[in-house]
């Protein structure tokens, strides 16, 4: 069989994750400490996995809705508006989706035609080019770096802008360089998207994860609410990655075209996973904020720590990762990670695999326990003190 002839062009064309590599390399070591996974590492609370459990026992086991159980969207909206006072209707304007991931596809292929263009700011999610690209779109990148904090600002954002853009994917607290974005630094960009009406597709699953500010989601501003596809989930702030559930929140026509994919691919969410996230949203207030001091406090442990090793590292604002800067090594974040891994069994990830403007850095997650991260620590020093 001629394999190399059956298959989609644009699927071959698709680099495997460069996450993915590391790890199967560092799994084949024994000893290694991993920094690099970005998953909590607590619990999901008991409470969560409790309503679904029960909700089996119940029989609770048939398809829900396309769009999710309506007591779920319910949820979603109501805690979207206790929690960052955004308004949006459960019947029309909320699709529960399976993961962040699967809405992030759904908005890429309900959105763009061949050859359109996303704007996505580089260093990015591994997920983000692929997906625009398997849609038959084109990325633009907008690159960012450390001398700026990892912002978007209005010049960049207007330099990229042209007439074959059809929207831009924001994820503030950014995976993975933990910048963020506040209501100041929206308020001088809202403008030039309203002017360019291109649709912008806003990543807030670290919305939770956020610690020197109050997060400010770009849904709040109104002038531009109808141009905002909102994507959220459990992964992240309740520990709930192997769920595999995420919404959405847009306006009921973007939603209902979703919905077509969404219904012929999907069906609906795991039911179970659907219970429990209606538990989380109901009860688990205490138990995201315990978490989120506990990142802070390893945030702050490990933006020190790094700085003290004379790698240069910006204080991440939000998520669980930091993202050091190695240039001063004179190494490439592949040979970094790599030359680290193998001779102090500690992996990270090269920053390069989160595009282009990743050179140079690489990417440690810190939700890992002090012990964990201090051995790292300890490790990547004598690693680079033998460098010298
Ligand atoms: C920025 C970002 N968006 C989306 C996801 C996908 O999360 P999930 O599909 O588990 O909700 C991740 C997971 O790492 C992420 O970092």
């Amino acid at each position: 069989m001629e394999f190399e002839n059956i298959f989609n062009e644009q699927v071959k064309k698709i680099k495997p994750s460069g996450i993915r590599k590391f790890f199967d390399l560092a799994n084949t070591m024994e000893g290694v400490i991993s920094l690099g996974v970005g998953e909590p590492d607590f619990d999901t609370p008991w409470n969560v996995r409790e309503a679904a459990i029960y909700s089996i026992e119940k029989g609770k086991t048939f398809y829900t809705a396309n769009a999710g159980l309506l007591e779920l969207r319910q949820e979603i909206c109501k805690y979207q508006k206790r929690r960052f006072n955004l308004d949006y209707i459960a019947e029309s304007e909320c699709l529960v989706t399976v993961g962040g991931s699967e809405a992030i596809d759904l908005a890429f292929r309900s959105l763009i035609n061949p050859g359109e263009e996303v704007i996505l700011l580089s260093p990015n999610y591994v997920a983000y080019t692929p997906g625009v690209e398997l849609a038959g779109g084109v990325v633009k990148n907008i690159l960012l770096s450390d001398e700026n904090d990892f912002k978007l600002t209005p010049e960049l954002l207007k330099e990229a802008i042209n007439d074959r853009t059809k929207a831009i994917l924001l994820n503030f607290p950014s995976n993975p360089t933990g910048g963020v974005m506040t209501r100041e630094d929206y308020e001088k960009i809202v403008p030039i998207l309203k002017e360019s009406g291109i649709m912008v597709i806003s990543d807030e699953i670290y919305a939770e994860l956020s610690y020197d500010h109050e997060f400010c989601s770009i849904a709040s501003f109104d002038e531009i609410k109808d141009q905002i596809i909102l994507i959220s989930g459990f992964s992240k702030a309740y520990a709930m990655t192997g769920w595999r559930l995420g919404y959405v929140l847009a306006h009921k026509k973007v939603i209902s075209m979703m919905k077509k994919i969404h219904q012929y691919v999907i069906m609906c969410s795991p039911t179970a996973a659907q219970y429990a996230a209606v538990e989380a949203l109901r009860n688990c207030d205490l138990e995201v904020e315990k978490m989120r001091e506990s990142y802070m406090l390893r945030r702050n442990y490990i933006t020190k720590a790094f700085n003290d090793l004379g790698l240069k590292t910006f204080l991440p604002q939000g998520a669980f990762y930091i993202f050091p800067n190695i240039k001063s090594t004179g190494l490439t974040s592949d040979e970094f990670c790599e030359q680290l891994l193998a001779a102090k069994k500690v992996a990270c990830v090269p920053g390069s695999a989160f595009g282009e403007a990743g050179e140079g850095y690489i990417r440690v997650s810190y939700a890992y326990s002090i012990e964990q991260i201090k051995e790292a620590v300890s490790r990547i020093k004598e690693f680079l003190e033998e460098r010298e």
